[in-house]
């Protein structure tokens, strides 16, 4: 068993930092000027020991996203330290090879640690990935993208229009790569590279696609590899997803101009309630990037000729579906509503975070498969519910008795749930407005073992789960880090 060593430190901004212990098997990289944590490598079956020391001035944990680990070692909020104490992880690593990150966790303060810097990689390998020729080393990029603000000072500006940001969550006017400004890439002509993407935005998704039209070749998502490759003419990356981008240099001439950029969604009049510009939202400065244009996210430029031999194979895995027809509540799946609630609040079936807190529809037993349903106002058929309460505030939330800006606000909802990989089974948009639904469609990966889905207004999607290895309380909740800090968080339990 091996020790890594996270502290965190107080500055204007925060940093892990991150140092190991001798003789260990993980590495640690620290990603140079960056306002990132380190990237922690591991292999699949390796028991880490990470010692997180907390230095700043306000509670904190880390949470381990998409790791499969149990209750002590997953970040609860309840687990929060005070500065000058230290939380003692120990687990296996039982995840495939992926990518996972790290942050904090705090109730009510993930967003505000998160976009002071604090997040990070967790890179896991296994053999069926090694024996695949896939790029390592300087062809295994890591591109984490952040969208930030700072003011004339060049200080980072949180929530700076306060309540309505964090209405929508927090959305930046510039991006930000690996934590750091200048988002250039220098990669080498005639190279073959994997771009490990993690939108570690607070709550903006992006829609991705190449400057010079080609399609984007994806081939893995949140829990690692997908069975075979899959070309996409954009991606549509909601907060806390991954996806592992093929990136072929060897057809570039050196110099030549490329660039992942993201394209328009018409998004920002359906957030704003119809206020884009106006009224509530006339603070917004004239800088900002609306979703509905087009800006660049990563400038790539093209060096001179390096070969490597990596490749990427037509069959990458085996399948990692899980068979609904396991799930025992395979016709009336479990339904969870994230809507507003009232004027101003975000809820998940009508509740908010209530630490500790867990309801009869939310425990669930070990060693059963489920199928639970994910609705952001969708057009769900009323037979297939399992609990009608909470239910009510389904449609009403989003588009009920039209009084006052919360009732206009359409938000689509990043939702995570820890501790496991779920596959999708059905992703409805019947209720989603055509001209988003347009925008955006061809976007999704709905294939592959994820931990986070993004749901337009007016969708829902079902995902079959598994419940193994760990009893406890585990958190799911609405990965836009504002609605999260505002309760859009519940427990889990699995008994
Ligand atoms: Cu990345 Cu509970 O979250
Ligand atoms: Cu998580
Ligand atoms: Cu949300």
């Amino acid at each position: 068993s091996s020790t890594t060593i996270l502290s965190v430190k107080n500055t204007d901004t925060y940093s892990y930092k991150g140092s190991l212990i001798k003789g260990v098997k993980q590495t640690l990289q620290q990603l140079e000027g960056s306002a990132l944590g380190p990237i922690i490598r591991v292999k699949k079956g390796d028991r880490v020991r990470i010692r997180f020391e907390n230095e700043i001035s306000e509670k904190s944990i880390i949470h381990w996203h998409g790791l499969h680990v149990s209750h002590e070692n997953d970040g609860h909020p309840e687990h929060v330290i005070d500065k000058g104490e230290t939380y003692i992880y120990e687990f296996e690593v039982m995840n495939r090879a992926g990518t996972y990150w790290f942050h904090p966790h705090p109730h009510g303060h993930t967003g505000e640690q998160v976009y002071k810097g604090l997040a990070g990689l967790f890179i896991v390998t296994d053999e069926e990935e090694k024996a695949l020729n896939l790029p390592t080393g300087d062809y295994d990029i890591p591109v984490v993208i952040q969208d930030r603000t700072f003011d004339e000072s060049n200080q980072l500006l949180y929530l700076p229009n306060g309540r309505m940001d964090q209405m929508q969550g927090f959305l930046g006017n510039r991006i930000l790569i690996n934590g750091k400004v200048d988002n250039t890439l220098s990669l080498n002509k005639d190279g073959k590279y994997r771009l490990r993407l993690l939108n570690g935005s607070n709550s903006r998704a992006y829609k991705l696609a190449w400057n010079t039209k080609e399609p984007i070749t994806v081939f893995g998502v949140d829990g690692g590899l997908l069975e075979s490759p899959k070309k996409l003419p954009y991606l549509l990356l909601g907060p806390a997803q991954r996806v592992d981008v093929w990136l072929d240099l060897s057809k570039k001439s050196e110099n030549e101009e490329l660039k992942l950029i993201h394209l328009p969604i018409p998004l920002d009049n359906m957030m704003s309630g119809g206020m884009m510009g106006g009224g509530m939202m006339g603070n917004k400065s004239d800088n900002s990037l609306p979703y509905n244009s087009q800006f660049d996210i990563i400038n790539i430029n093209v060096g001179a000729s390096r070969k490597n031999d990596a490749q990427l194979p037509e069959r990458l895995s085996v399948s990692q579906a899980l068979d609904p027809a396991d799930a025992e509540n395979r016709n009336s799946p479990r339904t969870f509503n994230f809507a507003m609630e009232g004027m101003m609040k975000w809820t998940i079936n009508g509740r908010t975070y209530n630490g500790m807190e867990v309801t009869e529809d939310e425990i669930v037993k070990l060693n059963t498969t489920e199928v639970w349903r994910i609705n952001n106002g969708g057009n769900i058929s009323t037979k297939n519910q399992k609990d009608g309460r909470g239910m009510m505030g389904n449609n009403r939330g989003m588009m009920g008795n039209g009084s006052g800006m919360g009732n206009m606000m359409q938000m689509p909802h990043p939702v995570h749930i820890h501790q496991l990989q779920f596959n999708i089974i059905n992703r409805n948009h019947e209720n989603v407005d055509q001209n988003l639904w347009n925008a955006v469609k061809d976007g999704f990966i709905d294939e592959g073992r994820q931990d986070s889905v993004y749901l337009l207004p007016g969708m829902y999607m079902d995902l079959v789960m598994r419940f193994e290895d760990f009893k406890g309380l585990f958190l799911y909740h609405c990965h836009n880090l504002e609605h999260e800090d505002m309760g859009m968080m519940r427990n889990f339990k699995i008994e």
